[in-house]
């Protein structure tokens, strides 16, 4: 996986047909999606339930690109090796997720993975200005964590805008998540993220059946990030 700084979009799959995650991860990159976002969520560290590591497992054959696999568990480190051998790409933990993010990500690096490190929206940048040699990513949520298809948190935008001053030069991907939209996006990229997390608004008005619709939104949201940063 290259260091780019190009737009990338990452369609979350939490909100695709749950019955058809197969189909639905096949479809998504044949429309053009860069990376497949998969959230998993423990109903501890978020109010909400989705999938573990047998998932990432099972859809892995049906993802030719990069899984991104953004955890929202607490704790972490018990599940890394899990997620590694299902064929992660990318494994992100949450900051707040417990006290010793600095093993963890020195965990997910020793794996042979890219190293995510999520903030939530009430967590400061200066949480990670520390962590970012030992990172391939971080990911700036732009709602709170637990659900998909919530309003955009333009307070953040500041953040997303702080953490590019750091990063700087460094290979350090911004992604976004939550909330990304047609709209939002020029926002996001002209902050200066460069990897878009779009849920809902990438599967609305789409199916497995008829997947132009994703393609109309994977290439709308593209187009409307990449003419703001020109
Ligand atoms: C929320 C998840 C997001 C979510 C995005 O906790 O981390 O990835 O699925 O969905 P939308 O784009 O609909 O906000
Ligand atoms: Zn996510």
């Amino acid at each position: 996986m290259p260091f780019n700084r190009s737009i990338k979009i990452a369609p979350s799959i939490l909100a695709a047909d749950f019955a058809n995650f197969g189909a639905e991860c096949r479809a998504i990159e044949a429309q053009g999606a860069d990376w497949v976002h998969v959230d998993v969520m423990d109903g501890h560290f978020v109010p909400n339930l989705t999938f573990g590591p047998a998932m990432c497992a099972a859809l892995r054959p049906h993802i030719k690109g990069v899984m991104d696999v953004h955890l929202m568990i607490a704790p972490v480190d018990p599940y890394l090796e899990a997620f590694a051998s299902a064929g992660a790409d990318i494994i992100t933990a949450h900051v707040e997720a417990g006290p010793h993010i600095h093993r963890t990500l020195q965990a997910i690096r020793g794996l042979g993975k890219k190293a995510g490190v999520a903030l939530n929206p009430g967590t400061p940048v200066e949480a990670v200005a520390d962590l970012l040699d030992m990172v391939d990513m971080v990911c700036v949520m732009t709602v709170n964590p637990g659900f998909g298809g919530q309003s955009f948190l333009s307070g953040q935008l500041a953040k997303i805008a702080r953490l590019r001053s750091l990063i700087g030069d460094c290979p350090v991907h911004i992604e976004v998540d939550g909330g990304v939209t047609v709209e939002t996006a020029p926002l996001v990229a002209k902050a200066g993220a460069d990897a878009l997390v779009a849920g809902s608004a990438v599967f609305k008005g789409g199916s497995v059946a008829d997947p132009g619709g994703y393609g109309v939104n994977i290439r709308a949201i593209r187009a409307a990030a990449e003419a703001a940063i020109g």
